[in-house]
């Protein structure tokens, strides 16, 4: 396919900025265990971060026709998506105006209208009553016409559905700051979900941010991890966005890590297939395994278009490497041009102990090259993922290879944020955007607080 479309109608003038920021000053101040099990914190997070952010509910490909709805659960709320039938995507809170009974129960659906299984009112899919049985007997009058559902700040960016439950939130854009361009050279919204696991996880939600805010367990908790990307923070990019609280890595990939000495097998075997679809022998690296990145890059640059990938308006960093954005409070992408791991982290009800966590696999599909996913991703790929999906609680599904890796240590990091014996953290300069983002859920509830 010759001369694919610009991604998102970008060009060259629209590439991201890949200038290292200045670092933010961080107080330093010890991150203390309670702030993962005090009830009193989980409650100060849901009045001033879970109720004044914006969030994801799922993805657009979801609500593909009219009268499509899905739910999401955040705490002790549920979400309810659905486009109308003038194809607006809208989110409302899950619950019927007549007595408080949860409107709709399933994950996902379709119909002409959302009714409500205790009394039977219906309510249209943008949200007004339009039916109760016995109208004529309510004394205050006929509340059809009259009461709507609770809508909430709803928008589509970048395949993902987003909402806010707070009614005087900024735009999407605003909020995202930088990251909202950056993100859209990324195509997300061509690709397809192929994997989608949530686990009740029994750790709290801050762990998952914590541990996708640095890279400094990679060594240890992903083995074999460095034959493939760069792990060093030494050559690693790290960058905090600091007025609106989101942060970025950027880690060199398809080549091993520059320390690695004599394993030059290990990294040819596990980038043998995407070396051989694109026509390289990683064998002829042996010698120079760091110029395999720049090599493959130099192939995607010429053969991309032809074989029906866009790399318009991309660095050629960006064909490479992994571009990693942690978004306040409780997102992680992971970006390459033809894929992204969306890890999701959602505070349970009332156990702050505990919390939900999804991973997704992204994947775009260029008609030609969807051997080359079936290759390198094997049993992962699944073209026909929907609700309801892969659930369970922890241990008891796994979310996929490299995740569940981190899932055992944040178990573990739990029993032991609890113990008398901790009494804060001590961490690295590498570890800064952990710190960083600490200290944003602290202004983000100390400026709630202030507000009263
Ligand atoms: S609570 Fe929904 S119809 Fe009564
Ligand atoms: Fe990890």
């Amino acid at each position: 396919m010759a001369n694919a479309p610009l991604v998102n109608g970008l060009d060259d003038s629209n590439r991201i900025d890949l200038v290292k920021l200045p670092e933010p000053d961080v107080s330093g101040k010890p991150v203390t265990g309670e702030r993962y099990y005090s009830s009193d914190f989980m409650q100060q997070e849901w009045d001033h971060i879970w109720t004044k952010t914006w969030l994801i509910a799922g993805l657009e490909e979801q609500l593909p026709e009219a009268g499509d709805r899905i739910t999401c659960e955040i705490g002790k709320e549920s979400i309810l998506c659905t486009r109308d039938n003038e194809g607006k995507i809208r989110a409302f809170y899950n619950v019927c105006q007549h007595r408080g009974n949860r409107l709709v129960h399933e994950e996902s659906g379709n119909g002409r209208n959302l009714a409500c299984n205790y009394h039977g009112w219906k309510f249209k899919l943008d949200g007004e009553l339009a039916f109760v049985p016995d109208h004529k007997n309510f004394l205050e009058g006929n509340p059809c016409g009259k009461l709507r559902l609770k809508e909430l700040p709803c928008t589509v960016f970048a395949g993902f559905i987003w909402y806010s439950m707070d009614e005087d939130v900024m735009s999407l854009e605003e909020y995202l700051g930088p990251v909202y361009s950056q993100i859209n050279t990324y195509d997300l919204s061509r690709m397809k979900r192929t994997h989608w696991v949530t686990i009740e996880g029994d750790f709290n939600w801050k762990i998952v941010q914590d541990n996708f805010n640095e890279s400094y367990h990679l060594p240890f908790v992903h083995i074999g991890a460095h034959h493939v990307m760069e792990q060093s923070y030494k050559h690693c990019q790290m960058d905090i966005f600091e007025k609106e609280g989101h942060a970025r890595m950027i880690m060199p990939g398809a080549k091993p890590t520059v320390g690695l000495r004599g394993d030059f097998d290990t990294t040819k075997e596990l980038l043998k297939e995407e070396f051989e679809f694109w026509g390289l022998d990683p064998e002829t690296f042996r010698e120079d395994p760091q110029s395999m990145r720049k090599a493959m890059q130099k192939i995607k640059r010429e053969q991309g278009a032809e074989r029906g990938f866009d790399y318009s308006g991309m660095h050629d960093e960006q064909l490479t490497d992994h571009f990693h954005y942690t978004i306040f409070p409780n997102l992680s992408l992971s970006l390459k041009p033809d894929g992204c791991i969306f890890l999701k982290a959602t505070p349970h009800p009332t156990d702050p102990s505990k919390c939900y966590f999804d991973t997704w696999f992204l994947m775009w599909f260029p008609d030609n090259a969807t051997e080359y996913y079936a290759a390198a991703m094997e049993d992962m790929v699944d073209l026909d993922v929907k609700v309801p999906h892969i659930a369970g609680k922890v241990r008891e599904v796994s979310c996929g290879p490299v995740i569940d890796d981190d899932v055992r240590v944040w178990s573990t990091q739990q029993t032991g944020l609890i113990s008398k014996g901790y009494t804060g953290s001590y961490m690295a300069d590498q570890e800064k955007r952990v710190q960083f983002f600490h200290e944003e859920v602290d202004r983000y509830i100390a400026k709630g607080e202030a507000k009263g």
